[in-house]
């Protein structure tokens, strides 16, 4: 069985996401959505609120589990027999961060390749900050992400 994860922060989940989630699922027996903590960020949504939002949204596909998990993604992999860590390229500025990650993801789990898959057109400029910032300032981002997640946002902004 090849399985795969997607990991992110989610903060808030895009429809640039739910793109790549789609297509990753499509090259994978089993994917693993995982909302994951990036120490770097302060997340808006807690840790529950985004595993909701994952759940809801990837629902009636059996082939994905939302999960989530502490430490090292290498590790997590390691663990469940991951073979695959699934990331989406938007544009050149993700690809110098995220040639370094997989390169450290490589050293601490040789056995798991990084797979990158292009983001859509559509959806690549799109950002968690950016879908955020255009929010907070009470603009329209029905076009950006779920339902579900036109809510929240707004619940969180009000
Ligand atoms: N569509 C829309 N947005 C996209 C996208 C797409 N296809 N692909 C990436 N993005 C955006 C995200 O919205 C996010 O935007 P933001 O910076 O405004 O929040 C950004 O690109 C990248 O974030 P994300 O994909 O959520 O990943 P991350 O870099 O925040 O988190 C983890 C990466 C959580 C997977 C990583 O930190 C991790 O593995 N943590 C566990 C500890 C670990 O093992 N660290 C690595 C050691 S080297």
């Amino acid at each position: 069985m090849r399985k795969g994860i997607y990991p992110g922060s989610f903060d808030p989940f895009t429809n640039g996401h739910l793109d790549i989630i789609v297509r990753a699922a499509s090259l994978c027996d089993k994917l693993y959505v995982a909302a994951a903590r990036n120490g770097t960020k302060e997340p808006l949504f807690t840790l529950g609120e985004r595993l909701e939002i994952l759940k809801e949204c990837c629902q009636g596909n059996g082939s994905i589990e939302v999960v989530t998990f502490d430490g090292l993604l290498a590790d997590f992999c390691i663990k469940n027999g991951i073979s695959s860590i699934i990331r989406g390229l938007r544009a050149t500025a993700d690809y110098e961060y995220e040639h370094a990650i997989a390169l450290m993801n490589r050293r601490l789990a040789p056995q798991v390749e990084t797979v990158f898959l292009m983001a859509d057109a559509e959806n690549s400029f799109i950002s968690s900050t950016i879908v955020k910032e255009v929010a907070r300032n009470g603009g329209d981002v029905s076009s950006f992400v779920p339902p579900a997640v036109v809510s929240q946002l707004k619940s969180k902004f009000s």
